[in-house]
């Protein structure tokens, strides 16, 4: 993908990977749209890079919608969104608070489902564009640290595995970026914890890289880890049990069954 030209919004972007992301696709010659809960960061970055500032809550649907909006009144459309924003979860069962747990929920899953749905009509407006949604390699492998920021984090791995065949019918491409730990804000608190147990932690321009070959050359529904020390690629998901006949020949449909549109082969 050439960015010059193209208008990208980008949520959580008033620090952190996001902010990364926003200034990267800005000197590649985007438009952006920083969108974020963060007043004065979003307002900073988005002057830094030419592009607008929306306060934008993603647990609150009007709010991606009218990010969204903004994006086509202010740039004329929409070709690339990264919904990004996300937290940590800090507590696990032991100290359980269902307020926490919906607001944890509602950022890092709900922003995600309500940032697609909101895009989607402008990305098919142009005729095709690309989602990228910002999961976590605690998506891909268990997360004892941290659960339920996995079990969201997974959730989103499967949202972007399952919509992959469905928007590549609307030349849409919709990737996850899966990055192990980075260098931002969210890890404040446990830094020293992680460096001091050996754990590498990424600059935030390692994972803006691989945002930018996602967004270059990520295929529908690919889910790209992101580690220190080894290029960013698709994670394969090897061996996936699968359905199977009662001979226990493994069953592959090549059409929906229930759209009739094509079905990709797994890897
Ligand atoms: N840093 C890491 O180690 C790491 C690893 C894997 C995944 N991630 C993911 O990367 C994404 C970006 O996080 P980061 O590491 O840059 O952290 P960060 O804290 O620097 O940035 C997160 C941004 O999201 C914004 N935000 C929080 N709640 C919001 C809301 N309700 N609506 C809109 N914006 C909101 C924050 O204001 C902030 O600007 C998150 O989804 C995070 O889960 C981070």
């Amino acid at each position: 993908m050439d960015f010059s030209g193209k208008v990208a919004l980008v949520t959580g972007a008033a620090n952190g990977i996001g902010a990364g992301l926003a200034r990267r696709l800005a000197a590649a010659g985007a438009s952006v749209v920083v969108a974020d809960v963060d007043d004065a960061g979003g307002e900073a970055v988005a002057d830094e890079v030419g592009g607008v500032f929306v306060h934008c809550d993603v647990r609150d649907p009007r709010d991606s919608e009218a990010a969204v909006a903004l994006a086509v009144e202010r740039f004329g459309g929409l070709d690339v969104a990264v919904l990004n924003a996300g937290i940590a979860t800090g507590f696990t069962f032991d100290d359980f608070d269902v307020e926490r747990y919906r607001t944890v929920m509602g950022i890092n899953l709900d922003g995600v489902v309500y940032g697609v749905h909101a895009a989607l009509p402008a990305l098919r407006a142009r005729g095709g564009g690309r989602i990228v949604a910002t999961a976590s390699m605690a998506g891909l492998m268990a997360m004892p640290m941290d659960p339920l920021y996995g079990a969201n984090k997974a959730a989103v791995v499967g949202l972007v595995r399952g919509l992959g065949p469905v928007l590549a019918a609307d030349g849409i491409t919709v990737n996850a970026v899966c990055p192990s730990f980075a260098d931002t804000n969210i890890v404040t608190g446990v830094k020293d914890a992680l460096e001091a147990a050996g754990m590498p932690i990424m600059g935030v321009d390692d994972v803006v890289d691989a945002f930018v070959s996602v967004l270059r050359s990520g295929q529908p529904g690919e889910c790209w880890f992101v580690q220190a020390g080894r290029p960013s690629a698709p994670f394969t998901f090897p061996n996936p049990p699968g359905p199977r006949t009662a001979t226990g020949e493994r069953v592959r449909f090549t059409r929906d069954p229930l759209t009739t549109s094509d079905v990709p082969e797994e890897s």
